[in-house]
């Protein structure tokens, strides 16, 4: 059985078990989230050899060199040794300015960080309560004009992160947040391209950042959001989209509901993914933003790249929860 060596001390770890699932079993705690290696939240260094390269997927190059990885992908053949990784995603202090329920389910969090923040809309960041419970949410806001973070909860009944957001979070609390992470962004390069973008529930939130600073930059070509929730709950921000789509004619938006009750004929009695894919079968040359449910994001992926969408112009974030 190989050995792992964490902080020092040795743990044994079952063949093809990663390093994070070795030592959350040995009772180590360690931060982590989505378990899918997309967070980045369960960062780590190896002290002695190069991390196999999957598990150094999606970090930039300078942590790749200094052999940091994702404990929760990283399953090493052998013997491995790694400690956390200190001060990389580093955390500022930030203070609550306001918490505002925009439907029973989902909240609008706006937060002040203490100094500089440099973000781009559509990033994500890493959410650390006092105690340590640490989530990712994606940023709504935009850091050119708006000077506060914004995210957008969605509430769990069980979870134990958003429905203390929900239910307990007041202004002046603070809290914790990492550096922004991702590639989920507008990049003003193909002002001409065509831009589909499809999100569940709070999926909208990096969305949202990433349609108006696309609108900001002058973008020209077409811009499609598809957002889709199983009933009115999940659909939030529904007046202020259609508004942007009344101001900007380049911008089209598809508030979808899987089956809309009456009273509700104005939404598309559709899931968005697959409104979106009816809509567009020829996606060649267009730009993709999907973000929410990871069955969704995972499977319109595969969808649009069938289309004719590059590999390279599809930008997905899946909402993995936390295993429990
Ligand atoms: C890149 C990324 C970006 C994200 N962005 C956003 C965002 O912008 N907005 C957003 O709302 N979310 C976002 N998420 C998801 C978010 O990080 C959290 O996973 C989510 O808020 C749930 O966290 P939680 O602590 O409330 O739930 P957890 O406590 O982690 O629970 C996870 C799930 O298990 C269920 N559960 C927990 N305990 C029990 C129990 N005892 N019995 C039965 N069921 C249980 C919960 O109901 C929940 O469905 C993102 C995720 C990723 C990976
Ligand atoms: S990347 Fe490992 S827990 Fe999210």
């Amino acid at each position: 059985m190989p050995t792992l060596i964490f902080e020092k001390q040795s743990y044994q770890r079952n063949p093809d078990e990663t390093v994070l699932d070795c030592l959350l079993r040995h009772g180590v705690s360690v931060p982590h989230a989505c378990r899918n290696g997309v967070c980045q939240s369960c960062l780590m260094r190896s002290t002695d050899s190069d991390p196999p390269a999957p598990a150094q997927h999606g970090l930039k190059d300078s942590l790749r060199q200094q052999r940091y990885f994702l404990a929760c992908t990283c399953a090493p053949e052998g013997d491995f040794a790694a400690t956390l990784s200190g001060p990389v995603l580093i955390q500022l202090p930030a203070r609550v300015i306001s918490v505002e329920k925009l439907t029973r389910r989902i909240a609008r969090v706006r937060l002040n960080p203490e100094g500089a923040f440099d973000y781009r809309a559509g990033q994500f960041i890493n959410l650390a309560r006092g105690d340590c419970l640490t989530r990712p949410y994606s940023i709504a806001s935009l850091p050119y004009t708006e000077d506060f973070l914004e995210l957008h909860v969605a509430r769990h009944e069980q979870g134990r992160m958003s429905r203390w957001i929900h239910d307990e979070l007041q202004p002046g609390n603070e809290l914790a947040v990492s550096t922004p992470l991702g590639e989920c962004c507008y990049r003003p390069e193909h002002p001409e391209q065509p831009l589909l973008l499809v999100g569940t529930g709070c999926g909208l939130a990096p969305l949202y950042g990433v349609i108006r600073d696309a609108l900001h930059h002058g973008h020209t070509g077409p811009i499609w959001l598809y957002h889709g929730s199983r009933d009115r709950e999940g659909l939030y921000l529904v007046e202020e989209l259609r508004g942007l789509a009344r101001e900007h004619d380049t911008f089209n938006y598809v508030p979808c509901l899987d089956s809309p009750a009456a009273g509700e004929a104005d939404f598309t009695a559709r899931r968005a993914h697959e409104a979106a894919l009816a809509r567009h079968t020829d996606m060649k040359g267009w730009r993709v933003f999907l973000c929410g449910h990871p069955e969704m994001v995972n499977q319109t992926k595969m969808k649009t790249y069938l289309a004719g969408a590059a590999l390279a112009d599809i930008h997905a974030d899946p909402f993995y929860l936390t295993a429990l």
